[in-house]
């Protein structure tokens, strides 16, 4: 554990995540992600995404196996280095968690005054980021009166306003076209570039299949396949193996 916590940034060991009664999500996975890497985790619908994000975000805990993250067992961290911990990490929920009655603005700074941030830092990195994400326009708005694909968009935003170490996103782009699709991974790219590792649930291929990223398919509780998406092609030989 303590030799790759320099490399490592999420290492799930022989893990198995049932619910009852008889829901068999996670039957015994293993998987490292690398610091600085991005990588897609696919696979149909019931297939354990979320429910593997949930774990590493310890809102689900494992029925057996290991969930590392920098090299910390998170099974065994107190509740105040956990809180600790996931100031580090930018999390995009399925269905998003805004905070429906309040701003735009104040949905994305809300994570920034947390960590202690000024005010004008504040002010500037959401209207950065909004203006990225075609929402400039929005920035009053209550979240809860915007479209659903204007939502995820603020959610990505919140996600990102802290620069994670790491990001955690469910579906982020289930709810948007192609053009705003691009405008969120043009900035999950960018995080990466600056050393963010980012694991994104998806059934969307036309994200995973462009890029040079590795993708990692899920059924039946089990990772069936792992392969690197090499060139961006349009073709559809984007499967991963
Ligand atoms: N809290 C829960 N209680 C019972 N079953 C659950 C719970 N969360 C998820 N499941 C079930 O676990 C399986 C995996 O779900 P999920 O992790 O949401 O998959 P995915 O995100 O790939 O669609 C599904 O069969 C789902 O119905
Ligand atoms: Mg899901």
């Amino acid at each position: 554990m303590q030799e790759n916590s320099n490399e490592v940034m999420v290492e799930l060991i022989k893990i198995r995540k049932f619910y009852p009664p008889d829901v068999k999500a996670l039957k015994d996975v293993s998987l490292s992600v690398a610091k600085g890497e991005l990588l897609f985790l696919t696979g149909l619908s019931g297939a354990g995404k979320t429910s593997l994000l949930r774990l590493l975000y310890r809102v689900e805990h494992p029925d057996r196996g290991l969930v590392e993250i920098d090299g910390m067992d998170i099974g065994r961290l107190s509740g105040k280095k956990m809180q600790i911990l996931r100031r580090r990490i930018g999390i995009v929920y399925q269905n998003f968690k805004l905070l429906s009655k309040q701003s735009v603005a104040r949905n994305i700074a809300l994570p920034m005054e947390i960590t202690g941030r000024q005010k004008s830092f504040i002010r500037k990195r959401t209207r950065d980021l909004l203006e990225r994400l075609g929402l400039e326009d929005k920035i009053n708005t209550k979240a809860g009166d915007l479209s659903r694909g204007e939502q995820q968009r603020v959610a990505v935003a919140r996600s990102l306003c802290n620069n994670p170490n790491l990001v955690l996103a469910d579906e982020p782009t289930g709810n948007l076209d192609a053009e705003n699709s691009d405008r969120v991974m043009d900035l999950f790219n960018e995080h990466r570039d600056q050393g963010a590792t980012i694991l994104i649930a998806t059934h969307d291929s036309r994200i995973y299949g462009l890029g040079k990223h590795r993708v990692v398919v899920l059924a039946n509780g089990h990772i069936i396949g792992a392969g690197i998406k090499r060139d961006p092609s349009p073709s559809n030989e984007d499967r991963p193996q």
